[in-house]
């Protein structure tokens, strides 16, 4: 027997018992006569003392020759502490050690091993066994198990059966490039592993399973952001004879569930189109934490000679309630930010609604006090505001005006960090035009279907069509897409044509599914949420990296195994020949 107890649980309750513990050495403090150690293992840190008049000398001896992340097993006696240390559940007791023994040594880790660790990103990763071993990354590992173990509760209450689906495939388009594995027995043949399993699940609701989940590892070769990783892992679902607000009912079900086990406040549950979150947002996952929208001004501030003005497609703006104090020298600091390669804005333009009535702008000389009250006037600002304008391209200046928002947000502490504000965004296009490939290009994936209202358009100008399809954002991120499937075959058809693929190109990536929608295809439809990324959001975190195990790093590499690798001469040839 290793331990009676763990290193979390002693507590002034436990004082005189004997006890057993084992853990890794993580901090030692030496005073001549006594050393402390803290003992660490999951569960939590037991401070242990080894005091010369109480300790056994041998035992004594050993101690100050124990390094850091040495794994040891004692015995001792709980007593209470002389000065109780708050911080931990166990503050209020030591164990006076009696016996040591060293289970095994350990060389000195090339970071500390602490919640403000002295360790790189990168060296992190190197070593993530050891960083693993840390608080934070070791309660955030404990988060991602609840809210799955939750997540599998809710749905399996709610009648969803979990069936796994296989990773060797081929393509399922989600947007992304395919991670590729070849075939030893089908030399020049591939594999391609999952982006999602969405062909898969559909086929479910067609084998009449009705209701499918899956917490599943998807695999996308795209570029990777701080919510991105080349594997990640979905909770992916579907339902059969749905509709849209079944399917949006259903979930909204799910992340209130998840919401209220977390402990987090909600406000509410709105429902957004896409073009409503662009034009007041600047993106389609809007964060709702505060309120500043986008107020369009383009028709208020033309025809006053302001050549910046007068040549853009859309003016518009963010009213910053009572910060017309900001200094010359901070507006020139977001601009600079916005000026940035990574958000592309020409620049900012601002008015200055002073407190005292006074009005000022960056382009007084085109415009007179009473333009800028009446345009004050019109878009709600009081006295004490200040507004950011930008002028350029629609599509640009509104996701510009997006980034600006969100980035104020956070600067100017205008986001209430305390609040989870989740929201649908409904009514995509069914198409984007990819203007450098010249070819329309599906807005979530092929086989999502076009809303019966916008059906009309579809021959005749494509990007007018509106999708069954829905997101779910919160606070900011898009945690969640979905949408109802075509299931009918004739549809399918033409979708896959006005994406410009050939009968040949279809059938041959597709024809099962085209095949299977002629057996009847129930109607269905369902959602993925990205299960790293509501992890993260769930804490306040941008980065999915430290919610995930074994995480890559910017550029896709697993830098503890020294992924991806060169294949041996033998591997290589087995490919080839057979
Ligand atoms: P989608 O591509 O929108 O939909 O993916 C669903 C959710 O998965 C998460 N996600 C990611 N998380 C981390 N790293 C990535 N590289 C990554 N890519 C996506 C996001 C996203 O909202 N088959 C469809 C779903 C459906 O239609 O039912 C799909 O995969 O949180």
């Amino acid at each position: 027997m290793y331990r009676t107890n763990n290193c979390g649980e002693l507590n002034s309750s436990f004082v005189d018992q004997e006890v057993k513990l084992s853990g890794w050495v993580n901090k030692i403090r030496t005073k001549g006569f006594i050393i402390w150690i803290d003992l660490r293992d999951r569960y939590g840190v037991t401070q242990l003392v080894f005091d010369k008049e109480r300790t056994d000398a041998s035992v004594f001896e050993a101690a100050n020759n124990l390094g850091r992340e040495f794994v040891i097993e004692i015995d001792g006696t709980v007593i209470k502490r002389k000065d109780v240390n708050q911080n931990i559940s166990t503050g209020e007791i030591e164990v006076l050690v009696s016996n040591l023994k060293i289970l095994n040594t350990s060389i000195t880790p090339p970071f500390t091993i602490e919640n403000q660790t002295d360790g790189g990103d990168e060296l992190r990763m190197k070593f993530r066994y050891l960083d693993l071993r840390r608080e934070p990354i070791k309660e955030n590992l404990i988060f991602r198990n609840k809210l799955s173990l939750e997540v599998r509760n809710y749905l399996s209450d709610n009648g969803f059966l979990d069936i796994e689906t296989p990773y060797l495939i081929k393509s399922t388009p989600e947007g992304a490039r395919d991670f590729v594995v070849p075939s030893r027995m089908h030399p020049d043949q591939y594999y391609a592993l999952p982006q999602s399993p969405q062909i898969f699940k559909q086929l479910i609701m067609i084998g009449g399973l009705d209701k499918y989940y899956q917490i599943v590892k998807c695999f996308r070769d795209e570029d990777l952001r701080a919510d991105r990783q080349p594997e990640f892992t979905q909770i992916d679902c579907e339902m059969s004879f749905v509709s849209e607000s079944d399917v949006l009912e259903q979930f909204e079900g799910l992340i209130l569930h998840l919401l209220k086990k977390f402990g987090k406040t909600v406000k509410a549950f709105p429902k957004l189109t896409y073009k409503d979150a662009i034009e007041n947002y600047g993106t389609d996952k809007p964060d709702l934490r505060f309120d500043m929208k986008i107020n369009e001004i383009t028709d208020n501030v033309k025809g006053k000679d302001f050549n910046i003005f007068d040549k853009a497609e859309y003016i518009g703006c963010l009213v910053l309630n009572d910060k017309a104090e900001l200094s010359r020298k901070e507006i020139d600091e977001l601009t600079e930010w916005v000026k940035r390669p990574q958000v592309g804005a020409n620049g900012i333009l601002w008015i200055k609604n002073n407190a005292d009535g006074s009005i000022k702008s960056s382009f007084d000389k085109f415009f007179t006090s009473d333009d800028l009250t009446s345009l004050t006037k019109d878009i709600g600002s009081k006295s004490g505001d200040l507004i950011l304008i930008m002028a350029g391209t629609k599509k640009e200046t509104l996701e510009h005006l997006g980034t600006l928002r969100v980035e104020i947000g956070k600067r100017y502490d205008f986001i209430n960090f305390d609040l989870f504000c989740p929201a649908w965004v409904t009514d995509f296009p069914l198409f984007e035009y990819d203007e450098e490939e010249k070819k329309f290009k599906s807005m979530h994936h092929p086989f999502t279907s076009p809303n019966k209202e916008s059906l009309g358009h579809l021959d005749s100008d494509p990007e007018k069509v509106i999708a069954n399809a829905y997101d779910l954002v919160l606070n900011g991120n898009e945690i969640g897409g979905g949408s109802i499937r075509i299931h009918d075959y004739n549809t399918q058809m033409k979708i896959f044509e006005i994406l410009g693929m050939s009968k040949k190109e279809y059938e041959s990536q597709f024809g099962f599914l085209i095949e299977a929608l002629k057996y009847g295809a129930p109607p269905h439809g369902g959602i993925a949420f990205g299960l790293d990324r509501l992890a993260a959001v769930l804490n306040n975190k941008d980065v999915i990296r430290d919610f995930i195990a074994f995480p890559k790093n910017n550029s896709g590499k697993d830098l503890m195994i020294d992924a991806p690798a060169k294949l041996t001469k033998e591997q290589l040839k087995d490919m080839k020949e057979e």
